[in-house]
C-alpha cells in the first residue's frame, strides 16, 4: 500500500480508512488505469484494491458499506467504471459483474481460461457501452517479492495463516 500511495496512478481523494471507537477496522483504495479498446481507444477506468476488513469483524456488513461509500465517492468525482480481480460472492452485492460481460478482457489471459475473477461495475450508466478492449492492471501492483520482504521485516514476525471469510490465499 506505501508503493502504491507513492504511484502517479493513486487517486488521493479516494483513498479510504474505516474507523470504529477511533479503532482502525477497514481500509479501501483506487488507482487510474485503462482499457485497451480494440478500436485503438485507451478508455479510462478505475482499478482498486486492496479491500480489507479487521478478521474479527468480517461479515457484519462492513465491506459492503465501506465500498458503497467509496463507490460513491469515485462516482461524485466523475469517474465511468471499475475493474478488478475479486470474488463475486462478495461483490455482486455491491454492483459488480463479470467483467466478460461487459465485453471486457483481462489482460495476458489464455483464450478460454477462467476469468470469473475479473469484475466491472460502470458508476456511468453505459460508460463502456460499444467499447470491447483488453483491461490493464496499474504497474504499482507489481511489487518485487524481495522489496516485500525487506519492507516486512521491519515489523516483528507474523504467522502466515488461512482464516474464515478469507477469499484468496
Ligand atoms: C472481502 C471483505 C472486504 C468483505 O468484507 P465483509 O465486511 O466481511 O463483508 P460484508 O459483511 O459486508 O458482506 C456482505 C455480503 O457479501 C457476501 N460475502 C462476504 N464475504 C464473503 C465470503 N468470504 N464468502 C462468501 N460470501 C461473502 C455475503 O453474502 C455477505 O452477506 P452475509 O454475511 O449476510 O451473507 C473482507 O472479508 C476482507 O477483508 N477479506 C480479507 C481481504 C480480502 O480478501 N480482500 C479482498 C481482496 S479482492
Amino acid at each position: 500500500m506505501h508503493v502504491l500511495r507513492n504511484d502517479p496512478a493513486f487517486i488521493p481523494e479516494l483513498d479510504f480508512v474505516m474507523e470504529q471507537d477511533g479503532r482502525l477496522i477497514g481500509q479501501n483504495m483506487f488507482m487510474k488505469t485503462v482499457i485497451n479498446a480494440d478500436d485503438g481507444r485507451d478508455i479510462p477506468v478505475l482499478t482498486m484494491g486492496p479491500i480489507g476488513i479487521l478478521p474479527e469483524l468480517k461479515r457484519q456488513g462492513y465491506g459492503k458499506k465501506l465500498l458503497d461509500f467509496s463507490l460513491k465517492k469515485a462516482a461524485e468525482l466523475g469517474f465511468g467504471a471499475v475493474l478488478f480481480e475479486g470474488n463475486i460472492q462478495f461483490y455482486s452485492h455491491c454492483g459488480f459483474d463479470y467483467a466478460r460481460k461487459f465485453g471486457i478482457r483481462y489482460h495476458d489471459l489464455p483464450e478460454g481460461s477462467d476469468d470469473s475473477f475479473f469484475l466491472c461495475r460502470e458508476l456511468i450508466p453505459g460508460y463502456l457501452s460499444g467499447v470491447t478492449g483488453v483491461y490493464q492492471t496499474p504497474g504499482g501492483y507489481y511489487v518485487d517479492d524481495a522489496d516485500v520482504e525487506s519492507f516486512d521485516r521491519q515489523f516483528p514476525p507474523k504467522e502466515k495463516l488461512k482464516l474464515p471469510g478469507q477469499l484468496f490465499d
